[in-house]
């Protein structure tokens, strides 16, 4: 443990506070509400399956490269960037992609904290009793409602914005790892009770049926792209989030075993909110809405049917809250992290100044589903919408492929090596192919396919 506030001299206390922590960054919005619905509209089991292979053959080898990218760099992303551009006679151009993370942070954190505030709001709805035998419209109505009112999504964007700087404003161990040691065994511990939950609703087989079932033919090449996209957004990759954490991971953690763990969790989180999640839905016979839908109108209908709806109904949000403020601690490290160390700052003040200006931001996304509605901009996009696009499908991706490609081609030979202890060359080959270009070209055709729409849209 350690009181220093340079990035440099912080460690987590142990391998398994680092899973832990890379977990709670993994797992979120994105798991608990996105990878059900599109699982089960992509073909379920299939989808699962083609899924799991983007996460081994993308999702490992780019969190790999990022976490030990960090580790060898052991500073903020733009600094390590740097330092190891020096290191191995490249530009310092490649700082860039430091910049580029701690942008993707600022933008992703900016929405995800007004989203996030929509979990805490339904956490006291659902407690309350608001849907206890609600109809289908008053649940849809209450929603709509909600969305129209500024003051009240800027009162939770605000409360949710608060609890984050405050907590990543204590430092690595009084604050990242003290939230983690507390939400993630919460988590775990609540998704158990709602799975027992949804097991005895009544719609379980149908549940598990609708994700499980192996629908080769509702699996098209788009299921592919979207796969992919989803095991890059659930892993928290491409900007630089990875990195911050691997700076402070401990020497002797291999990198191997500690990112395929934080991979299986996330996957075995994202299946076990769909099973928790369908059966409640089919029991009640309800239609798998999609997005924000199923989450914010449909499961507060479907508990409000059930017994006990209300307490497992605040408990699903309470849920939902916790994994979005474990994501969004992490979403600040890389800006955090460099601010500190270029002038010596303080954290908790440097903490306040970026949730100032991310909350400001976060305005616009608030705005976005009331007053400004009408306000588009590039592609006819809402501005919630245009930082979305930008970040989740330009930045992320552009980020995640470069990272990868300096980590295997650019860096010093053995280095890489040395960091994953391979001592086979065979392994180190198979490890090139896989890491330096099947993940990269995979990112490449992602990125492609969702700037392409974009850019013919630009150009008609
Ligand atoms: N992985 C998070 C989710 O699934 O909701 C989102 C996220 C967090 C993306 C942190 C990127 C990041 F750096």
């Amino acid at each position: 443990m350690t009181t220093s506030t340079s990035v440099s001299s912080q460690r987590w206390s142990s391998r398994w506070l680092f899973v832990l922590a890379a977990a709670g960054s993994a797992v979120g919005l994105g798991n608990i509400w996105k990878f059900p619905y599109i699982a089960g509209e992509n073909g379920g089991g299939a989808f699962v399956l083609i899924y799991l292979v983007c996460i081994a053959a993308v999702g490992i080898p780019i969190m790999v490269s990022e976490v030990l990218l960090g580790r060898q760099g052991r500073s903020s992303p733009i600094h390590t960037m740097r330092k190891l551009a020096k290191a191995s006679g490249r530009s310092q151009r490649w700082s860039v992609l430091g910049w580029m993370g701690v942008l993707a942070g600022f933008l992703i954190l900016s929405y995800y904290a007004v989203i996030a505030g929509w979990a805490v709001n339904y956490v006291w709805l659902s407690g309350s009793g608001a849907f206890e035998g609600a109809s289908a419209q008053a649940v849809g109505q209450s929603f709509d409602d909600f969305l129209a009112s500024p003051f009240e999504l800027i009162a939770y964007q605000t409360a949710f914005m608060i609890l984050t700087i405050w907590i990543v404003g204590r430092g690595v161990t009084q604050g990242l790892e003290a939230a983690i040691r507390w939400f993630m065994p919460l988590l775990f511990l609540l998704l158990i009770a709602l799975l027992v939950y949804s097991f005895n609703s009544g719609g379980f087989d149908q549940g598990f049926a609708f994700m499980f079932d192996m629908k080769w033919d509702a699996v098209t090449a788009d299921s592919w792209l979207i796969a992919m996209g989803q095991a890059f957004f659930t892993l928290s990759l491409g900007m630089g989030t990875m990195m911050a954490y691997g700076a402070y991971v401990p020497d002797d953690a291999n990198l191997g075993t500690t990112v395929v763990t934080i991979a299986a969790l996330d996957t075995l989180i994202a299946v076990a909110a769909g099973l928790a999640i369908f059966p409640i839905v089919f029991a009640n016979g309800l239609e798998v809405a999609q997005g924000p839908g199923l989450t914010f109108v449909t499961l507060p209908l479907a508990f409000g049917q059930m017994p006990f709806g209300s307490i497992f109904g605040a408990l699903f949000f309470l849920l939902l809250s916790f994994a979005a403020i474990t994501s969004a601690i992490s979403l600040t490290e890389p800006a955090l992290s460099f601010l500190v160390e270029e002038y010596n700052a303080k954290r908790q003040r440097v903490a306040i100044s970026l949730g100032v200006i991310c909350w400001a931001l976060g305005l616009g996304t608030v705005f976005s589903f009331n007053v400004w509605s009408d306000v588009t901009f590039v592609g006819g996009l809402t501005f919630f919408d245009s930082v979305d696009y930008f970040s989740q499908n330009i930045l992320l991706p552009l980020g995640g492929m470069l990272i990868t490609f300096f980590a295997i081609w650019l860096l010093p030979r053995g280095m890489v090596e040395q960091q994953l202890g391979i001592e086979n060359p065979i392994l180190g080959w198979a490890w090139k192919v896989v890491a330096g270009i099947v993940a990269p070209l995979g990112v490449l055709a992602v990125f492609l396919s969702t700037i392409w729409p974009m850019l013919s849209g630009l150009w008609q």
